[in-house]
This record gives C-alpha cells, structure tokens and sequence, in this order.
C-alpha cells in the first residue's frame, strides 16, 4: 500500500504542478480527476494527513487596491499549501498552535498576493498536495480596491458565533447573517469582535473555530472580512492575551509594533481610513474567559498546563501599557494631516455609547482613553458590536461632567458621558462636528440584547456605564463566583435611534466621495434588520426563530466637507 500511496502522490503532484504553471488543469481531464479522487480515499484509509483546506477568507494586505491574504485551515498539516492567481503560484506560510487547553493542534496557511490591478476582479485557487479536493480544488473570486476617491460599499456587525447550537452562544441566525453579507456584495465586511464564543466552550475552542470559519467562508472567501478581537477573543492558556487561535487564524495589516501584531491596524480605501482596535486593552469591564465554578477548569493533563480554579478571570486591561492609544494618536494624526483622506472609521468591539439593558452597556475606559483623540483628529464613525442589538447615537464632541449616579450609593459619578452636538434626528449628520456612535453586536449570537435601559422616574433614556473592573466576587453559592454588572447609570442623552423590535440586523455603508475638491462627501448608513430571529423578545417575550429575511430598519447619511 505505501508504494502505491507514494506513486499516486508524485503523479498527482506532476499534474498539479503543470496546472499551476500553465492554467491546464481543465486539459488534464476526467482520467486525472478520478486518479485523484482515488489516492484522497486511500489517504484517507491509510490515516495519512488531510491537508484539504478549509475556513479559507480573505484580508486586506497593506494595500488594498493590490493585495489581499487568502488564509485558511486544513485538519492536519498540509503538504505544499499553496495559492495559484492565474499563472502565478504563491506559496502560503504555515502557522500552527497547539490549544492550551484540550491540547489539539491547529494548522493554518497564509498566502500573500500582491501586484494586483487597482478595481479588478480576480479569480483564485487554493489547494495543497494533501488536498482531497486536489482534482477539483476550492476557487472563488475576489476584488481588489479602487485606487483614489471612489464610491464603495462595505457592511458590518459582530457577534457573530456559528450555526452549531450545539456550542454556547451560538445560533443559526449565524448562518443567514453570513448570506447577508453576500447578498449586498460589500467591498469588505467589518466584523467587530466576539466572533465564535470559543472561550465558553473551553474544552472544544479549535471545534467551535473550525464550525465559525467554515460558515463565514461562503462570504469571506470572496470578499475580505476584517476583524477586531472583541472579549471573547481571549483564551485561557492561548497566548499573552488570550489571542492565540484568532491571530493564528488572521493575517492582518502590519501595525508597525511586532509584540502587539493583529492586536489593532489600519487600511485605505478610496478617501476612507479604518482604524481597528482592541478594546480589551482600555476597557473596565472584565469580560474574558472565566471560570465561574465550583468546579476547576481542568485543561488536558498532555497540556502540562494546572486546572484554572473557580473565580479565575482573564483580565488584560492596560496589556500594551499606553502603546496602542499611543498609535492610535500618532495614525488619527497622520490621517487628518493627508488632503486625500475625508473619513475615518474606526472599529472596536466594547462601546463608548452604549444603552442596552440586558447587556453591558458604555465603559468609561473608552471614554477616557479614546474619545478624546476621536474629538480632536474628527473621528466620524465608530462601529461597535458587544451589545447584541442595534442603537445609534447623535454625533457627539466631548463631555458632559457629572453625569452619572453610581448604582449602589446614588452618588454622583463622572461618567464622561458623550455630548450630543444635535438632538434633532434629521437622518442627516455632518460629522466633522461631531462623532457618531453605532452598536452592532447583531450578527448571530444566541443571546439577544435588544432591551434598552430607560429611567424610572422620568422615563428617558438611560445607559449602564463601567467606571471600575467588575472582577469575580463570591456569590452566595460556596465556590461559584460571577462579575457584576455595569456599576453608574447616566441618562442617555447622546442616544438617538434604538431597536427593540430585534436583536439581528447588518449595517449596509455607501460611501459617495463627492463631485471634486471642496465639495461635500457623504456615506449613507442603511441598517437592515431580521424581524422575528430573537429566540425570546425580551421585551414581549416572544419566541422566534432564526430567518433569512432582512428588511430595512432605518436609513441616515454623514456628510462632511472634502479634505482637498
Ligand atoms: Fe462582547
């Protein structure tokens, strides 16, 4: 049998070594497909290594308008992973980890293309020599970005989890919101953190980032998908923050700061600058991965790793001392310095401005880190995920002192609440006067969060805030520990537009970059939402179930002047 394996593995490799070189692969007909087929089944039999790609996506590379990274996964190591672009044939890096804790090992492959055209569509093949698809191997298109100021479209949420309700947290919704995506053929897709809930499915995390990356794949294999790690993201015994298996999985833009990569990046597009960051790194809230008790989280003993006892929580706040705010500052002002450059949107997953009632809520630690920067270099646009709804806030510029109570005394706390420039929701917003904030943790998850805070005793809007670290307490429970909820609650005045009628939704983005220089550009902003996907309305209590219709909720447009 080994013979036999060794002689279909070497014809194999010919033929796809001439199809790489020459684009024959079609010239070398059904005979070579079955031979193919052939050797995958006794590989398989054999228990010889599956370096069939999965989970494959793409990312932005330095620069968009000519490269991308097409990234993806095999269930053992693959044998010569490559990418094939036409003639060309780009090798992909391996970067693989073990799981601290169930001890599995993941493999992963990253190809960089570049020398791309400005604007164009281009097709791509991705196999390797272990590839059981190798006769018939996964191709899809992608589009590179257009050079200068051009109109484009790009769509966001976050939260996303995966369609295997087997896991925690996840949802089929998680599969329809992936079609959305498609259905609107964005540029690029912004997915703003918490992307699977591994970490609350501690024994089964490469499991649960396997189901994630082969159901967005039907998108992010077309289009790049561009993500900000959110609390989610951090894993016990997976790397300084937690950030193992999804910067193992990610190729994102060099930050220009090696101990920190893919933690926070910038990228182009046409007049657009996109600042993605990590919250993790400013927030109060402690919302990590937690091992709430009585029992041990006891990793794999081949780990070597010891059991994580009960009320252990995975608190990075403060993790880049400074570095990341300090760049953040240093970028904002380079791109406000650039006549080329009108917009800037930055992601992050926790939230600024915030008012869900069953979910988190805002974090002074945004506040107080960032929105100053936001202020001073004219930040028009932050997307947030975190709260599993929608809201959206007035364009604010800096701070109401005071304004918050906080929850267990009734004393006076200074929440930095946000100030709105406006409170006249005209639909239409010129945002060099002031940031918008939008939540959109309303991609798949589970748990709905499309209940909003309201005051008792005046009946307006209101808003829990973070404004101290919630770390584990005992409970009343021997050995169960829990984090407590937001501590201050301000009246919401900077809130403008909530959705109670569903936690799921997209937000659709066309950028219009203006008719010349001086003239005015604008993005139109369209949130569509999944009416009836909440698994219980918490405001009704209704039951639903998860569907593939998405229909418009709301509609505005940002506007400001042009930089040039
Ligand atoms: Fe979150």
């Amino acid at each position: 049998m080994p013979a036999t394996n060794d002689r279909s593995e070497v014809s194999r490799r010919q033929i796809l070594v001439g199809a790489g070189t020459t684009g024959l692969l079609a010239a070398t007909g059904a005979t070579a497909a079955s031979e193919t087929a052939q050797a995958a089944t006794r590989r398989a039999r054999s228990g010889a290594a599956d370096g069939t790609p999965e989970q494959i996506h793409l990312t932005w590379g330095e620069d968009p308008t000519s490269s991308v990274v097409v990234s993806w996964a095999s269930p053992d190591q693959a044998t010569r992973p490559r990418v094939r672009v036409g003639r060309r044939v780009i090798p992909a890096q391996e970067r693989q980890y073990t799981d601290g804790v169930n001890d599995e090992t993941v493999w992963t492959y990253h190809a960089r293309v570049g020398g791309l055209r400005p604007g164009a569509m281009y097709v791509y093949v991705v196999t390797a020599d272990n590839d059981a698809n190798a006769a018939d191997p996964f191709s899809a298109t992608f589009r590179t970005a257009p050079a200068g100021r051009q109109a484009f479209r790009f769509t966001s949420f976050g939260d996303l989890a995966t369609p295997n309700t087997g896991w925690v947290l996840s949802y089929g919704q998680s599969a329809y919101a992936v079609s959305a995506v498609e259905s609107f053929q964005p540029l690029f897709h912004l997915l703003n953190g918490d992307l699977c809930y591994a970490d609350l499915n501690p024994q089964t995390q490469p499991e649960v980032w396997r189901d994630f990356g082969n159901n967005n794949q039907t998108s992010a294999a077309y289009r790049p998908w561009m993500p900000c790690p959110g609390n989610h993201e951090v894993e016990f015994n997976n790397g300084p923050q937690g950030f193992t298996s999804y910067l193992t999985r990610y190729t994102l833009p060099d930050n220009g700061m090696p101990a920190f990569a893919g933690r926070w990046y910038s990228f182009r597009i046409g007049s657009v600058l996109f600042v993605s960051l990590d919250a993790d790194d400013v927030v109060y809230q402690d919302a990590g991965a937690f091992v709430a008790g009585p029992d041990a989280l006891t990793p794999a003993a081949s780990t070597g790793n010891a059991a994580i006892e009960p009320g252990t929580s995975f608190y990075i706040r403060r993790y880049s001392d400074g570095a990341q705010t300090q760049w953040l500052e240093q970028t904002l002002a380079a791109a406000r310095a650039d006549s080329s450059i009108d917009w800037i949107i930055a992601q992050m997953h926790q939230c600024a401005a915030s008012s869900s009632a069953t979910g988190n809520g805002s974090d002074l630690g945004v506040r107080a880190e960032w929105l100053p920067l936001f202020d001073r270099y004219q930040v028009d646009l932050v997307l947030n995920g975190h709260d599993h709804d929608y809201e959206r806030s007035f364009p604010c510029r800096g701070t109401d002192v005071n304004a918050g109570t906080e929850v267990a005394t009734g004393a006076t706390v200074n929440t930095l609440r946000p100030h709105p420039v406006t409170t006249d929701d005209t639909g239409a917003f010129d945002t060099s006067q002031g940031t918008v904030h939008l939540i959109l943790g309303c991609g798949g998850t589970d748990a709905n969060l499309d209940d909003y805070g309201v005051d008792g005793k005046d009946g307006d809007r209101q808003a829990k805030v973070f404004t101290t670290a919630n770390r584990p307490a005992l409970t009343s429970t021997p050995d169960v520990y829990a984090r407590a909820s937001a501590d201050a609650v301000e009246d919401a005045i900077w809130s403008a537009k909530r959705d109670t009628s569903t936690g799921y939704g997209i937000a659709v983005f066309d950028v219009n970059p203006g008719t010349g220089p001086g003239s005015q550009t604008s993005i139109t902003v369209t949130q569509y939402h999944a009416l009836g996907a909440d698994p219980v309305n918490p405001a009704t209590g209704a039951k639903g179930a998860p569907t593939p219709d998405y229909t418009e909720f709301e509609t505005f447009t940002l506007v400001r002047p042009r930089s040039d």
